[in-house]
């Protein structure tokens, strides 16, 4: 455990924030309730795995969670949540960037360390390095179970997240800062992955917001439960992105199927086309 505070109450954005800017990641206590965390839970489930048939140690993915899922928008209407949302984006016009669910079941390994930002791509070759490359957070995710090394959730490494920072003490970072590997090995070579240097298991419950910086390195730690987890991404209006895919029809029919008072959050987004490669 790290010798610093990084659990903040929901009215506290200010602190919580300057711990995400300080070390790279904090948690915004009960930032939902429990029947959030519930409805959420039950629509990843819908979306996710509605014939109840995902196997054990395996995962299901879905890239644009907003799109399909109706609580989500339940969040916009959370004062909490959104004072967090304004505070962090300096109060900007907002739009949707992105969103996802991820489910998980039990028997799945700790993933590999790695980061979301894909700035550092030049020439992008696919739809995360088109829209990771923007300085805001990275995950604001709600991790609906908690998060726990002893059950399931993330890890993230502390002070990551500083643009000079070029790996922890005794690792080498893979090609296009993709991975870990530990000094004199190779990026298959074996490792326990928690055993990091700055390696920070966070620990938080349902209802909590997990919060990373752009640059923040993570993995998900061992799955030992059924996790859900959903994170939504806003980004100011301002920065236009000019997509190199067609907008998805998924990502109109959201404009199409939005009350009218939330319509303006589809305003610059992009959708997800996963299967976009540049030529
Ligand atoms: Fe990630």
């Amino acid at each position: 455990m790290p010798g610093y505070n990084y659990h903040f109450h929901r009215d506290d954005v200010e602190a919580a924030i300057a711990c995400l800017n300080e070390h790279g990641f904090c948690v915004i206590q009960q930032m939902i309730d429990q029947d959030m965390v519930a409805a959420l839970k039950e629509s990843i489930d819908r979306q996710l795995d509605p014939k109840g048939d995902l196997g054990p140690a395996s995962n299901r993915y879905h890239m644009s969670f907003a799109e399909d899922s109706e609580p989500v928008w339940d969040l916009v209407d959370s004062p909490a949540y959104m004072r967090f949302i304004r505070t962090v984006h300096g109060g900007a016009d907002l739009c949707l960037h992105r969103s996802a669910a991820i489910l998980r079941t039990p028997g799945e390994g700790m993933g590999r360390w790695h980061q979301d930002h894909r700035g550092h791509i030049e020439n992008p070759q696919h739809a995360n390095d088109v829209l990771n490359r923007f300085p805001i957070p990275s995950g604001a995710w709600f991790y609906l179970n908690g998060s726990h090394p002893d059950r399931s959730g993330i890890a993230v490494i502390e002070k990551s997240h500083y643009p000079e920072w070029e790996g922890p003490e005794g690792f080498i970072m893979g090609p296009a800062r993709n991975g870990l590997y530990p000094e004199g090995g190779t990026p298959d070579t074996l490792y326990d992955p928690m055993s990091v240097p700055g390696c920070v298991p966070v620990v938080a419950d349902p209802g909590d917001l997990i919060c990373f910086a752009a640059l923040t390195w993570h993995a998900n730690m061992a799955t030992r439960e059924r996790r859900y987890s959903c994170g939504i991404g806003f980004r100011p209006k301002t920065w236009r992105i000019d997509a190199p895919w067609p907008l998805p029809s998924s990502a109109a029919a959201l404009t199409e199927r939005l009350p009218d008072r939330l319509k303006h959050y589809t305003e610059g987004y992009t959708g997800f086309d996963g299967e976009w490669r540049a030529e």
